[in-house]
């Protein structure tokens, strides 16, 4: 196995630390990057920094490159269209990309009956639209998400999100009407209880929510991740997701599916939500979706999506059409490239690893995951669970020095989580996680 990755200077190298320098000088430390690396190449798997070191990249740049860094058919479709026109407003003169990607996620997601979509640039955008059109649609106010949820960090949808710091502290006063609901997190159940003997309870209890809360017909949407992402990897038991579906459609309450993380492959389906057999009303999308160009969207059923009238959505950029063409080529290379078996793949060889490293390390809580999104827990002690967090960033700093570029998740920042393009070869992956294994040893050492 040749070695991908080459650490030639210490790191940061020179070029790194000389713009880390300005970077303190022009950039707000609100902006934070744990990893002190600048980057001037990235394709595949693998990023080259600015010293010519490389490392293998288990980050994705958030989730974002599922399709890989770079792929050679989304430069060519992006060359093509740069030289026709880069931006028109969908709002003002219109463009067939946007439409055929619509078409094309009417077709993709989940649910037998007439889909549209409206394009945004981010998830956050995507969510805030997917809350005006549910409010607009059922005439209700009520949002109810989920603890360990994050959905961005504009008013709305910092509101949505759980993790307080650094999400939410000092930020207020937050949005009106948004209230939350214990998430299927059974490894630190908020019941106290164990599933299955639990019987469900984050799911029963909702009954116990609109009598104390809020009132079921006061209720425009429930938000959910398939899997919360940012609050650590959290796969719900498969009881959990259609039960809250089923709640919805007894009340008139629509579901919305955020599969902005967990959407696109990441999962081993499509879109993480297949894997329970929800057909959400509403479902928002980004990352992954364009490859790293800004694209985000709100697919739903047809009268949902119809409900604000001419005017009361959109936005100067949503769906660029370079960002449109992009995502075409990107949807194509998901069928072309087998990528959905490959994400399955690469969450077995990544469990199987941890698994075995977790009869040697007690500080190896829980390993869990769906397809490639695998999270790794961190604990002080198997009984207490207390979180490792320390524990955690160094494990993330030893990586970084061995040229493994990985990232964190969870409440309590203790959850290592994988998000790495799903064209990593075989090679690749199995080099990093032996370099994680190098890692974990050192950092527990160092305790
Ligand atoms: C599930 C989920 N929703 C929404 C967002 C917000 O996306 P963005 O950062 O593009 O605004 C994220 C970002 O990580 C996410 O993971």
């Amino acid at each position: 196995m040749s070695s991908t990755i080459t650490v030639k200077t210490r790191l940061p190298g020179p070029k790194s630390l000389q713009l880390l320098a300005e970077r303190e000088k022009y950039v707000p430390r609100g902006i934070s990057t744990p990893t002190p690396l600048f980057f001037e190449k990235a394709k595949g798997a693998v990023l080259t920094d600015v010293d010519g070191n490389q490392f293998i990249d288990l980050a994705g740049g958030f989730g974002v490159m599922n399709a890989g860094h770079c792929p050679d058919e989304v430069i060519a479709a992006v060359r093509e269209q740069l030289d026709r026109y880069i931006h028109l407003s969908f709002n003002i003169a219109m463009y067939e990309p946007y439409v055929r990607l619509a078409e094309k996620l009417a077709a993709i997601t989940p649910g037998q009956f007439a889909k549209k979509t409206m394009f945004a640039n981010s998830g956050a955008e995507a969510v805030e639209n997917a809350v005006k059109i549910a409010r607009k649609y059922t005439g209700r106010t009520g949002i109810v998400a989920l603890e360990c949820a994050f959905h961005g960090r504009t008013l709305m949808t910092m509101t949505l999100t759980s993790e307080v710091k650094p999400y939410k502290y000092g930020f207020g006063p937050l949005a009106p009407e948004v209230y939350k609901i214990p998430s299927a997190y059974c490894y630190r159940c908020y019941f106290g209880l164990a599933y299955p003997a639990c019987e469900m309870r984050c799911v029963t209890n909702l009954e116990r929510f609109f009598t104390v809360e809020c009132a079921a017909d006061q209720v425009a949407a429930i938000i959910a991740e398939p899997v919360q992402g940012e609050g650590g990897f959290i796969v719900p038991p498969p009881e959990y997701l259609p039960g809250l579906q089923q709640i919805c459609r007894q009340h008139g309450i629509l579901l919305i599916i955020d599969e902005v993380q967990s959407g696109f492959g990441r999962t081993g389906k499509m879109f993480a939500c297949e894997h329970f057999g929800l057909e959400p009303d509403l479902i928002t999308m980004a990352k992954s979706l364009a490859a790293g160009f800004p694209l985000s969207a709100v697919t739903g059923r047809s009268e949902v999506m119809d409900a604000p009238a001419p005017g009361e959505i959109g936005g100067t950029y949503g769906g660029n059409p370079l960002s449109c063409v992009a995502s075409l080529q990107v949807l194509d290379l998901f069928e072309r490239e087998q990528l959905l078996e490959r994400a399955n793949r690469i969450g077995e060889v990544i469990r199987q690893k941890f698994l075995i490293l977790q009869e040697q390390y007690p500080e190896i809580g829980d390993v869990r995951g769906l397809g490639a999104m695998v999270g790794i827990e961190l604990v002080k002690d198997r009984q207490t669970k207390a979180p490792a967090t320390e524990l955690t960033s160094r494990l993330l700093k030893e990586c970084y020095e061995r040229g493994v570029i990985a990232i964190r998740a969870g409440l309590y920042g203790n959850v290592l989580r994988f998000l790495a393009p799903l064209v990593i070869t075989d090679d690749q992956l199995a080099q990093a996680l032996e370099i994680m294994e190098e890692a974990l040893k050192t950092a527990v050492a160092g305790q």
